[in-house]
């Protein structure tokens, strides 16, 4: 059986805003020292943390409320054999089955060339025909390669300011996705259970678990935590944004904010007293990053109403990810809580 640490090497590194990939290994020891039975990832996120539960062999429940971000757990942790066979590729980027252009028209002039706008709506007009798990890998593959070509991952721009000379900014996407495709298809592995994708609202999930992994976003003292701010072209893709809004009066196609509880400084505490109650049976454990507005103790305080017994874990930890660039260098800490 391959080790957590060759299991992570694998993953697909979606530059995630507090993606947990780097600290994958030290929460899986975490997670081994506590009692066996069905996890809980209720915010998935990028899914590597999911992922590590998966590789222990627990079942798993990866949870968020983004579709991109079930997404990639349904492809790689739901997901236990399925991959996308080279034929699945070739027809994926073989042309545009039905003339659809919605991607072309909306994003032209914006993200990426007109080409690569052109190979999306392609992509999509073949992906649309493919059964859960494939499309599932498809989507991941397509976000990925996406990302990829994007300075910093993030759609809040829509310039090349930020070239940091990678050779994904100058590559045509149908060649990024190739790559990402099998990126995808390295990961894919056999759990020793059966695990589950879901996308919703992880207050809403009322299943029991032994462990519970809680990791939401905590507003921060400036800026914010909007992931449909940074994500949306992402979110965007992964649905071809059916059922989604965009807001056209913005210049850069965003989609409309997806409300969440635990970002706002209003409503952050009773959001997380909420979440804490409703796990209070099985053995809770909370990522928190010190560049929050809500300070440490006080989450170990509100924790401790529900779970008595309360291990603080401190990590030091170099942010990959920042608003600026001197943010992104920031040395923070990184805690893991654990109320047994
Ligand atoms: C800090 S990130 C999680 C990072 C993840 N652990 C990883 O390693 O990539 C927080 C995630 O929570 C999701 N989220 C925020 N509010 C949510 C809610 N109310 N219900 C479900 N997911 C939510 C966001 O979409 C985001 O993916």
């Amino acid at each position: 059986m391959l080790s957590i640490e060759q299991r992570l090497s694998v993953y697909p590194r979606l530059r995630f805003m507090g993606s947990k990939h780097r600290l994958g290994a030290r929460l899986g020891e975490v997670f081994a020292a506590l009692p066996p039975g069905p996890a809980l990832d209720a915010f998935s996120g990028s899914g590597v943390v999911s992922y590590v539960l998966k590789a222990s062999g627990r079942p798993v429940v990866a949870n968020d409320h983004l579709t991109f971000a079930a997404a990639l757990t349904e492809a790689l942790v739901a997901n236990d054999a399925t991959q996308l066979t080279a034929q699945d590729v070739d027809a994926i980027c073989s042309g545009n089955r039905d003339g659809r252009d919605f991607i072309a028209t909306t994003f032209a002039g914006l993200y990426f060339p007109d080409a690569d706008h052109a190979f999306l709506d392609a992509a999509w007009s073949h992906v649309d025909t493919l059964a859960p798990a494939k499309h599932a890998l498809a989507i991941g593959a397509l976000c990925l390669a996406a990302a990829w070509k994007q300075p910093r991952g993030v759609f809040t721009v829509t310039t090349p300011r930020y070239d940091d000379g990678r050779r994904h900014l100058r590559m045509p996407l149908e060649a990024l996705f190739r790559e990402a495709a099998e990126a995808f298809n390295r990961a894919v592995f056999a759990g020793a259970s059966p695990c589950e994708s879901r996308c919703g609202e992880a207050l809403e999930i009322d299943d029991d678990f032994a462990v519970a992994y809680l990791d939401p976003p905590y507003a921060p003292p400036r800026d914010d935590t909007c992931y449909i701010k940074r994500y949306h072209f992402l979110e965007g893709l992964a649905t071809y944004w059916r059922g989604q809004e965009i807001m056209w009066e913005t210049r850069t196609r965003k989609l409309r904010k997806r409300h969440t509880p635990f970002a706002s400084k209003r409503t952050v505490r009773p959001a997380l007293d909420d979440l804490f109650e409703r796990f209070r049976d099985a053995a809770i454990v909370v990522s928190y990053g010190s560049n929050a507005a809500l300070e440490v103790t006080e989450l170990e305080a509100l924790l401790r109403r529900h779970k008595p017994r309360v291990e603080r874990i401190e990590i030091p930890h170099r942010y990959a990810f920042g608003t600026h660039a001197s943010a992104s260098r920031r040395l923070a800490r990184e805690y893991v809580l654990i109320g047994a």
